[in-house]
């Protein structure tokens, strides 16, 4: 039986625990996945526990994506690019921090058969969600990025070649990619949208709602929400664990 846990808060809403006991189905493994709610002064300890009862690997989402990174005892070259984790894997009493954000975004972008390469991209937002998949968008060659922030001052953290700091005269993305967690109903640049720009929000569910609402508004066609790349993370991150890749499509289709 191997053991698997995530830990957040909140974890309640999350799908985590369906998408992987999905995925162990499929090569008949017993696994047992936990939602570990974890207190915010607690993660260390909560962590310690896991590996000290016999944990294989974790997931690791809100708020504890770069205490994740601070605690694992090795990183991975791509999760270092995103400066955040978002799986564990606990192997021989070391603790490898990975992130398989970056990897799951462009396996759904490939399954929604979008092809990053000479375009042009908005990428909205400048946060952690920002920086889990920049560098794999820049690896699909695209003509040019944008990065658009709030916080002008987070964007060139990022990467300060791509800011773009006054997007209002700006248009005829080809994708635009939604990385924050705002409300499009409050004031946002309008005329961001031509006809056929593809709209990708890495929110799904409730929080997709604000996002989608604002491009339909801007008479865009094809929306996608990030609800594949969540169900392609966690493939990823399964793969770590178990060296299984699983087929997501069976997934994807519910
Ligand atoms: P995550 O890990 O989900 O990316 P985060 O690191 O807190 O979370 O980043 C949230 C992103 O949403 C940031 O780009 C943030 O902009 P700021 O850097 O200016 O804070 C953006 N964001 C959140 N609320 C926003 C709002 N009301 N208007 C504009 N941007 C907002």
């Amino acid at each position: 039986m191997l053991r698997l846990a995530l830990f957040g808060n909140p974890i309640s809403h999350s799908l985590s625990p369906q998408l992987h006991n999905a995925f162990a189905q499929q090569f008949n493994m017993a696994i047992d996945y936990q939602r570990i709610l974890t207190p915010l002064d607690q993660f260390k300890k909560t962590v310690d526990d896991f590996r000290a009862q016999g944990g294989l690997g974790a997931n690791v989402t809100i708020p504890f994506k770069t205490e994740a990174f601070e605690y694992a005892d090795q990183l991975t070259d791509r999760a270092k690019l995103a400066g955040a984790v978002n799986t564990f894997i606990f192997k021989n009493n070391i603790c490898i921090g990975d992130n398989t954000d970056g990897a799951g975004f462009i396996r759904d972008i490939k399954n929604k058969l979008i092809d990053l390469r000479d375009k042009k991209i908005l990428l909205i937002g400048a946060g952690g969600a920002a920086r889990g998949i920049l560098s794999d968008i820049v690896r699909e060659k695209p003509k040019e990025i944008n990065i658009y922030n709030r916080t002008i001052e987070k964007a060139k953290q990022l990467n300060q070649d791509f800011v773009e700091t006054s997007i209002h005269r700006v248009s005829n993305y080809d994708i635009i990619i939604n990385a924050t967690n705002m409300n499009f109903q409050t004031d946002f640049p309008l005329n961001l949208l031509c006809e056929n720009t593809i709209c990708y929000d890495l929110n799904y569910g409730e929080r997709h709602k604000t996002f989608f609402n604002y491009c339909r508004s801007h008479n865009a066609e094809k929306i996608f929400d990030g609800f594949g790349m969540l169900v392609e993370q966690a493939a990823e991150a399964f793969f770590q664990w178990t060296e299984k890749m699983p087929n997501t499509k069976q997934c994807l289709m519910n």
